[in-house]
């Protein structure tokens, strides 16, 4: 709950003056409450892509853009990466606190066994061209599980949205990992219960029937940060797509479905694989200039992918985990000397030394360096938001998890600042200039 609400805000405006409460965050700024703001005063705020909007109460995540800090629950994202793992993560997220030995065990042991999909799931992806876009499929197979899983749909049944939201963090690893066999034209490989949510992603993406699959732990322990790192994210577009979706009432699979649409755009979720594209076409270290250029230039849309934020006005803290990841497993597969790498290094060099990144406080944000471990892990670029998608399902769940236990919340409806035609008379065809 917000500490207090004794201040207010004045605000005077034609003949009128109101006085609107404010209420102080933990940590954050202030904020001025308009709820009552057009039944007192008959104006509306203004403000498109919520800049300085706050939609919502939450106690999940914070982010403070200047210092570059992201807390989950109020831990730290780089103590996170470094000593916890990402069903760990998903608990902290969803439950608030540091589960004890037993909580975890349960947790762990509840999101194993639900990993499998009902087997006439095998025919949605079936219908998918085997060129399908990942994304596509993902977003219409989750879509689909409300009709596979109608034993949690009633979102007004607590035990029914705990059981729907183990299901969708235990299987969200099978539907991605099925979306890229089915690519590729290999056979779905199903999940196995004595591995880890990482190993068992990765061997679930890259066995085959024909012979034995070890994981590699370095892989699987970067795939676990991966995954950790982009969990959650406060009220993000995707985010706040599935906050809206959900305040109808619709069923949390159908929210979650929203919240894989919306991630796949390329100014959002859909920057990672966009990144390593712009990193392959720049190719070489003496070519960065020419795309600096281009980005600087208003009369070019390009942008640098992997490169600004809403928030951060400082280094994204996990782009900073992430380039250490990517140095790390990179050495480690002895592919140190990766072109794209010395690339990506040398662009984010560059680029925080020039004028105009640095006034517009542009840094690399958590899609810079992901894609290159992911490539180094031999996933294909398209996979890459999937993979963004199968992390962010937790933070998705325990965002809408929160607003479906708020006993206040309403469904969300903005209004709008009109600019098109008042009232006027219809012209019968034959009546017109
Ligand atoms: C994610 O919100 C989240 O938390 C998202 C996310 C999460 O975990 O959920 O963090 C994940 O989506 C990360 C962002 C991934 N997107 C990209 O990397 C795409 C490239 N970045 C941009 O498109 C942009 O920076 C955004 C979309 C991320 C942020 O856009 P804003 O906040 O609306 O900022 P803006 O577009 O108003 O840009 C401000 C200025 C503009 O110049 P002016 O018009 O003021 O002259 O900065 C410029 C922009 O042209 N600018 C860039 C740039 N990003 C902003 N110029 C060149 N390259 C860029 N990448």
């Amino acid at each position: 709950m917000p500490t207090d609400a004794f201040k207010t805000a004045k605000l005077s405006f034609g003949d009128k003056t109101l006085d609107l409460p404010m209420q102080s965050p933990t940590a954050g700024p202030d904020v001025i409450d308009i709820r009552k703001l057009y039944a007192l005063g008959d104006v509306f705020t203004y403000d498109p892509g919520f800049t300085s909007t706050a939609a919502c109460e939450s106690a999940i995540t914070y982010i403070d853009g200047d210092k570059g800090e992201l807390l989950y629950r109020g831990y730290p994202i780089d103590q996170l990466a470094e000593k916890s793992h990402f069903l760990e993560v998903c608990y902290i997220l969803l439950y608030g606190e540091l589960p004890d030995t037993a909580k975890l065990d349960d947790f762990v042991s509840r999101v194993t066994n639900h990993t499998m999909l009902h087997e006439q799931m095998h025919f949605f992806y079936r219908g998918f061209r085997r060129d399908a876009h990942p994304m596509a499929i993902i977003c219409g197979v989750q879509g689909a599980m409300s009709s596979f899983y109608h034993d949690s749909i009633d979102i007004s049944d607590p035990w029914q949205r705990e059981v729907a939201t183990i299901r969708m963090i235990a299987k969200m690893p099978t539907i991605v990992a099925w979306a890229y066999k089915y690519s590729v034209g290999q056979p779905f490989i199903y999940p196995r219960n004595d591995l880890d949510y990482a190993s068992n992603f990765l061997q679930m993406c890259f066995a085959v029937p024909a012979e034995d699959y070890v994981v590699n732990p370095i892989l699987s322990r970067a795939m676990d940060r991966i995954f950790t790192l982009h969990a959650d994210h406060e009220q993000n577009a995707s985010t706040s797509t599935v906050r809206l979706a959900g305040s109808s009432g619709a069923n949390p699979f159908a929210c979650i479905a929203a919240g894989i649409a919306c991630l796949w755009g390329p100014a959002h979720g859909g920057a990672n694989q966009a990144c390593l594209e712009m990193l392959r076409e720049i190719g070489t270290v003496d070519r960065i200039p020419e795309y600096i250029a281009r980005a600087k230039d208003k009369d070019d849309p390009f942008r640098l992918m992997g490169f600004g934020h809403r928030v951060y006005k400082n280094f994204d803290p996990r782009a900073k985990v992430m380039k250490e990841s990517a140095d790390e497993v990179l050495g480690l597969l002895g592919i140190e000397n990766n072109p794209t790498l010395q690339v990506a290094k040398e662009l984010e060099r560059i680029a925080l030394e020039d004028p105009y990144f640095v006034e517009k406080k542009l840094y690399p944000n958590v899609d810079f360096y992901s894609g290159i471990i992911l490539d180094a892990m031999g996933f294909p670029t398209s996979m890459f938001t999937p993979i963004f998608a199968l992390a962010r399902t937790v933070g998705w769940i325990a965002q809408w998890k929160e607003m479906m236990e708020d006993p206040t919340q309403k469904i969300g409806r903005p209004r709008q600042l009109y600019t098109g035609e008042t009232s006027r008379d219809y012209v019968d065809i034959e009546n017109r200039a």
